[in-house]
């Protein structure tokens, strides 16, 4: 994809109900592969926190390193329209932190876009960010950063009363400035409702076909991953097997001593180890 994607491409493909694929993704090889497909948006999602680093919850990833990767990101994919997410912490203890923390992935990142994650109490939040001429998406739904409060997550929007909150809260986020929203474990009724009555993309985290767009994280889609997942997340490749054979087969040529072979080895130039041989008197 060579042309940079930008916010108005994103508005026109939902104007011509063309939908969007996403990826969350974490890493400079990850997107120079996807800047080979026709897929225009990547978000640097906090999930890098369990999916990299390995915890158990989103909330050990710091700004600091989110900056790191999303920045790693966009110079693999220089066009993209690149989303960062604002990490625990990130945009909860004051406006002006949310500000100066949302500008980092601007300047620092390359970042077009930062994705906030939600209730009725973070409006003042979009607001400021919005205000101060940065891009919002509003990550509704379930939050994972709540986590700690919440002790699990569930599905979202089930009932018709969690459903008429949740499309209220769509409607004050983008109020409040938010210029797209993210739905995650949403119901596909109330998902697609909140879709078709805004005039922002939606883009759907496990919140059903009828949104705007998809995201999958990275490891879901190539099949990096075995063991238990969300009900949405499907493979699309299988990546893991592909991995393990490729380590096995290097650790096999090692241990056979058949890597590295004269074709995988640097060597002296023609003449030089009689010379050195020379010069060391026959002493090796
Ligand atoms: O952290 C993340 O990758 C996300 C998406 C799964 C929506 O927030």
């Amino acid at each position: 994809m060579n042309d940079k994607i930008t916010f108005s491409d994103i508005i026109q493909a939902k104007a011509e109900g063309k939908k969007l694929p996403v990826v969350s993704c974490y890493d400079y090889i990850t997107a120079k592969l996807l800047v080979q497909t026709n897929i225009p948006m990547a978000l640097v999602g906090d999930s890098a926190a369990q999916l990299v680093l390995g915890h158990d919850s989103t909330l050990p990833a710091t700004m600091d390193y989110m900056v790191i990767i999303t920045a790693a990101v966009r110079r693999g994919a220089p066009n993209i329209f690149l989303i960062a997410d604002m990490p625990f912490l990130s945009y909860q203890t004051s406006i002006s932190d949310a500000v100066k923390n949302a500008g980092r992935f601007v300047i620092e990142s390359g970042a077009n876009m930062v994705k906030i994650e939600v209730n009725s109490a973070h409006l003042n939040v979009i607001k400021a960010v919005s205000d101060a001429g940065m891009a919002v998406m509003g990550h509704i739904g379930m939050r994972p950063q709540h986590i700690g409060k919440i002790g699990k997550l569930k599905a979202e929007g089930t009932t018709a009363e969690m459903a008429a909150e949740l499309i209220d809260l769509a409607r004050q986020v983008v109020d409040a400035g938010a210029i797209s929203l993210l739905l995650e474990g949403v119901a596909a009724e109330v998902a697609e409702i909140i879709s078709k009555n805004t005039s922002v993309p939606v883009i759907s985290c496990g919140s059903g076909p009828g949104c705007d767009g998809q995201v999958l994280v990275a490891p879901d889609i190539l099949g990096l991953l075995d063991g238990p997942k969300p009900k949405f997340a499907k493979s699309f490749a299988k990546i893991s097997k592909n991995t393990i054979e490729a380590f096995q087969n290097f650790s096999d040529e090692v241990t056979r001593g058949t890597y590295p072979d004269r074709e995988h080895s640097y060597h002296m130039k023609t003449g030089q180890l009689e010379k050195l041989q020379q010069l060391l008197n026959g002493k090796i």
